[in-house]
């Protein structure tokens, strides 16, 4: 029995004298196997108790229960202390400068078009109008034959595409949609169509084949070229300012009658003329008229109870116009330094 209560008072002595060295987590984690765990210095002091006998057992057993609270005590303050202490070193090395300059993300902005085009859109929302959409591959049929152009029309010259088969073509402006619509609904209408078309012109500072259109349509009754130039004027003032005026011109296209172009007051000199508008003081930027009677009736709609009118507003002219842009390819390049100027 004394054996064993000696080597329980070394135990305890050799543990205490080891714990000044431990220096780390895992230094804690080492000594407590060495001499609590299963194969441990204590546990192998413990087995040998069976050999005593019924009176000796308590007291080593109470001395044994000493010892073993003595290790586990001071194992928990020194693994509570070093573990401070290692978390204090970890966020000292892990120290954020918070005076660094941050990492800037890359945010996107809308197109110069994209957000030409929602705005128009916005104030013919604002006026009653509601988007409508077509298809780009169109059928010649809408493109052309319904819009009073059939085979062979010299007008067709000016608005050549790119066919697909004889019957089908990419649109090459945004008319078709008027014949769509009207062909399944009833008067009243009134519409705008935002949209791509495609013609098969040389790409230069100011074609490109492919652009935009935003197309305008009202039928209902008693609509009168009045109502055009009213609401035309509306939407001048109000993408380009109140000083704005608009200025009809007399045209002919084949769906209208009659037919205008329509140019707006330079936004640049007002009317005085300058490098934008190249010293006409005005700038088309859209074709318009009174719908075509035939149009009308053959979409089903009585053209003598009703009437209409549409306008096809080119949406890169008013923007080059709006933002000073001078050559149509830099709407399409993509090219960040230019996109940029825009956010
Ligand atoms: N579609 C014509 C063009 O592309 C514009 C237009 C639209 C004219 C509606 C009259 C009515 O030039």
């Amino acid at each position: 029995m004394r054996e064993i209560i000696q080597s329980l008072a070394s135990i305890k002595e050799q543990f205490a004298s080891s714990i000044p060295a431990f220096s780390s987590t895992a230094d804690v984690e080492a000594a407590r196997v060495r001499f609590l765990g299963k194969k441990g210095e204590l546990t192998a002091v413990l087995r040998v108790m069976g050999g005593l006998t019924a009176e000796q057992r308590p007291i080593v057993g109470q001395q044994a229960n000493e010892v073993r609270s003595f290790i586990e005590q001071s194992l928990a303050e020194k693994l509570s202390e070093i573990a401070a202490l290692e978390a204090s070193d970890r966020l000292k090395k892990q120290k954020i400068d918070v005076t660094l300059p941050g990492i800037m993300s890359q945010t996107g902005s809308r197109h110069p078009l994209t957000q030409v085009i929602d705005e128009i859109c916005n104030i013919f929302l604002g006026l009653g109008y509601q988007i409508a959409e077509g298809p780009e591959v169109e059928f010649d049929e809408y493109a052309f034959e319904r819009l009073r152009l059939p085979k062979g029309h010299p007008a067709r010259d000016t608005q050549d595409t790119f066919y697909i088969t004889d019957n089908i073509l990419l649109r090459p402006q945004t008319s078709p949609v008027q014949v769509r619509v009207m062909e399944v609904s009833k008067p009243p209408i009134k519409i705008v169509c935002p949209g791509k078309v495609y013609r098969a012109d040389t790409l230069d500072s100011t074609h490109s084949p492919i652009f935009h259109q935003i197309e305008g349509l009202v039928v209902d009754t008693n609509v009168t070229m009045g109502d055009l130039i009213g609401s035309l004027q509306l939407f001048a003032k109000k993408l380009f300012g109140d000083s704005t005026d608009i200025r009809l011109r007399p045209h002919h296209f084949p769906f209208t009658e009659p037919s205008c172009e329509v140019d707006i007051s330079c936004w640049g000199c007002a009317g005085k003329g300058c490098r934008i508008c190249k010293n006409e003081g005005w700038i088309e930027v859209l074709g318009a008229g009174m719908v075509h009677p035939e149009v009308l009736s053959g979409c089903g709609i009585d053209p003598e109870v009703y009437s209409g009118f549409a306008f096809g507003i080119g949406v890169e002219r008013t923007a080059m116009g709006r933002f000073g842009i001078d050559d149509i390819r830099l709407l399409y390049e993509n090219d960040m330094r230019f996109l940029r100027q825009f956010r």
